[in-house]
């Protein structure tokens, strides 16, 4: 039975891109207030006051742009005033009378052209004066070019700098976030914040802020101009401005609404489509490719309308500002021709001052356009904010130590531990491995071995009890030094994209060619390295996808076999290889636990059988323990795991 649109829509908008997700069905956890250009920022000042931080080192540049800004805005309005002259002196050369009835502004421009004319190029005549007015044209507009270039060169130089920094903090603190923090967040919307978000502050940095600021420049430069050509027309277009203003920010206002709706029928939308492509095989198998098409077909349906609403109202801005403004030109013409008929204003100053008229609404449209990407970024700025802020793992306690070389000694004593407060997973786990012991978990699927494992390199650290390493609290130990003494191969297996070599080599950076594989060797994975296009050459992706599952799990015991680390631990290291490969991998296994305190957990129980001592997990207790043969004698829980009898009493 296909999901309807609502529930379509809350749960895929929050999970695009969740790499983790693979099955068409399921629970989607999404995070509160992720994905989408949309999202209004919860304490807009104290972002943006973060984000001019990052701007520090940068105030000469930044200065230097904004008196770019200022300069080309400057020009562009000089160089639109130079057409008064020009006109004005054709006007003059048909009626002589007109030469007379200028305003002050139009007089003074005039003048200085003209001694341009005389003084530079020698003449008075028409011809020349228009050469003149066109060389200071020429010449504004160059500067204005100028300044363009540099001012956009020097802020993109100063926006990718910030971009760069905000990217590489979020990184570095990604790599200091706690293995909590990846498991409660699904990959989706942590990625989304490498990408969307960061995406939307480049926008406002690059775009938005020098729209804004030179919009702001423009509306001020133009209206000192239109105010000394003529504030009585000056006051007939300000006059019709608030109808700009509030029409404009009322359309703005039903447009910004369709746009977040858009973004979300578009979250969803991919979302969908990210969750098919990755669980296709799985829609498959369970012949799910009909209901797919229905509900993509519903979420595709909503995502139409909701585009052509937000693209309706985001379009209709500008022809309905373009054609309001029409009116006051008209207003402003009808007025000016009286003005200029009393002597009050030249032909020239009346056209020049109508275009400065027209483009007075345009910054106002451009800011009010402009504030919506704004507090997009700004919600993004907040989500990676929110990000750096995270508790980083723990630092090392006071005094942590490198107990220098680690023989293997393991305790457990009375470990209590939960992931989540109020919910124990773990309870009063006590358990010791002496150097050299083999130490396995056995149990049902959620019993918590693969949480000890956890501990053991305190990817989470213990609520209750003590873990020590050669009598030392692994609290005590430098987290760099503990890790680098446990050589881990996790449940889940993970490959980077690089060769089969680099893979390896992950072990231990500095292991020679003949080591790894040697480590390949001990794996058993060295056969079918081999045989693969490019041996050790062969560049693996996407997580190996080019590789078999068993295959994976050899390169991954290839690499912790390369690390010299005196503890081990399997998690159902070769749950995925054949029986046969196990077995011939044991021999090289029984090399690589040689020495080092092992710890293993394993369904396949032959794999368990001649461990020093067997742990049996249940429900976060170790209900059994002892020697495989011990075991089978009690008759208990690992007898009826490993004969699959359960002995009536
Ligand atoms: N990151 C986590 N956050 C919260 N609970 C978790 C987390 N990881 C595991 N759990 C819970 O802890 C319990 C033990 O999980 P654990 O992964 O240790 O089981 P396991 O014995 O390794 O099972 P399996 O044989 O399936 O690998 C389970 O009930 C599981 O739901
Ligand atoms: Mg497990």
């Amino acid at each position: 039975m296909p999901r309807n649109i609502e529930q379509l829509r809350a749960q895929y908008n929050s999970v695009a891109s969740n790499k983790k997700q693979t099955g068409p069905q399921g629970p989607r956890g999404g995070g509160p207030g992720v994905r989408g250009a949309s999202g209004k920022p919860k304490d807009a000042k104290k972002t943006l006051s973060r984000l001019v931080s990052y701007a520090k080192g940068y105030t000469g540049r930044i200065i230097a742009v904004l008196l770019c800004m200022v300069v080309s805005t400057v020009t562009s309005l000089i160089g639109g005033y130079m057409l008064a002259p020009v006109i004005n002196k054709l006007t003059a050369a048909v009626a002589p009378e007109m030469a007379e009835k200028l305003s002050v502004l139009e007089e003074r421009v005039g003048n200085y052209v003209g001694a341009f004319a005389s003084g530079v190029l020698g003449s008075d005549g028409v011809f020349t004066y228009i050469v003149a007015a066109m060389i200071i044209l020429g010449t504004v507009y160059l500067v204005g070019v100028a300044t363009t270039y540099i001012q956009s060169r020097l802020m993109l130089s100063v926006s990718q700098g910030i971009i760069e920094k905000i990217r590489n903090d979020l990184f570095e603190k990604l790599q200091r976030l706690p293995v909590r923090y990846f498991d409660g967040h699904p990959t989706g919307e942590i990625m989304s914040r490498f990408t969307n978000d960061i995406d939307n502050i480049d926008v406002m940095i690059n775009n938005s802020l020098t729209s804004l600021i030179s919009g702001a420049v423009t509306l001020i430069g133009t209206l000192v101009f239109m105010i000394s050509t003529s504030w009585i027309l000056t006051l007939i277009v300000v006059a019709f401005f608030p109808i700009f203003a509030i029409g404009g920010a009322k359309i703005a206002g039903i447009s910004r609404k369709h746009y977040v709706s858009q973004q979300a029928a578009l979250g969803a939308v991919n979302g969908y489509m990210e969750e098919t492509v990755t669980g296709q095989k799985v829609i498959k198998v369970f012949n799910h490719e009909d209901e797919c098409i229905e509900e993509f077909g519903l979420l595709n349906d909503d995502m139409r309308d909701k585009q052509f609403k937000a693209q309706f109202w985001g379009g209709i801005v500008g022809p309905i500002m373009g054609n309001t403004s029409q009116i006051t030109l008209a207003v402003t013409i009808g007025v000016g021709g009286i003005l200029m008929i009393n002597g009050l204003l030249g032909a020239g100053g009346l056209t020049v001052f109508s275009q400065y008229a027209r483009q007075f609404s345009m910054p106002i449209n451009q800011i009010s356009q402009q504030m919506a990407t704004v507090f997009a970024a700004l919600a993004g700025a907040e989500r990676v904010f929110e990000v750096m802020d995270t508790d980083p793992e723990a630092a090392d306690r006071e005094g942590a130590l490198d107990p220098g070389e680690i023989k293997g000694d393991v305790r457990l004593d009375d470990v209590t531990f939960g992931y989540v407060p109020g919910k124990t997973v773990l309870k009063h786990i006590s358990l010791y491995a002496k150097p050299g012991q083999k130490i396995a978990f056995v149990g049902s699927t959620g019993a918590g071995k693969t949480t000890v494992t956890n501990l053991l390199n305190r990817f989470y650290d213990i609520d209750e009890g003590r873990i020590t390493i050669d009598g030392v609290d692994i609290k005590d130990i430098k987290r760099d030094v503990l890790r680098k003494n446990i050589a881990m191969v996790l449940q889940d297996t993970h490959l980077f994209t690089g060769t089969v070599m680099e893979n390896i080599r992950y072990g231990r950076l500095d292991a020679t060619d003949e080591e790894v594989i040697e480590a390949a060797k001990t794996a058993s994975a060295h056969s079918f390295i081999m045989r693969l296009s490019d041996g050790y050459n062969t560049m693996l992706e996407g997580d190996g996808a080019n590789l078999s599952q068993g295959q994976r799990q050899l390169l991954n015991i290839a690499r912790a076999a390369l690390s010299k680390a005196p503890i081990l631990v399997l998690d159902e290291a070769t749950s995925s290889v054949d029986t046969r490969t196990e077995r011939h991998i044991e021999h090289g296994m029984d090399r690589l636990m040689k020495n080092r305190t092992t710890f293993v957990i394993a369904h396949r129980l032959s794999t368990v059988r001649n461990s020093n001592a067997i742990m049996v997990l249940e429900a976060g207790e170790i209900i059994e323990r002892g020697s495989h043969e011990e075991l089978l004698a009690m008759k208990g829980r690992y007898y009826e795991l490993y004969t699959g009898k359960k002995e009536l009493d």
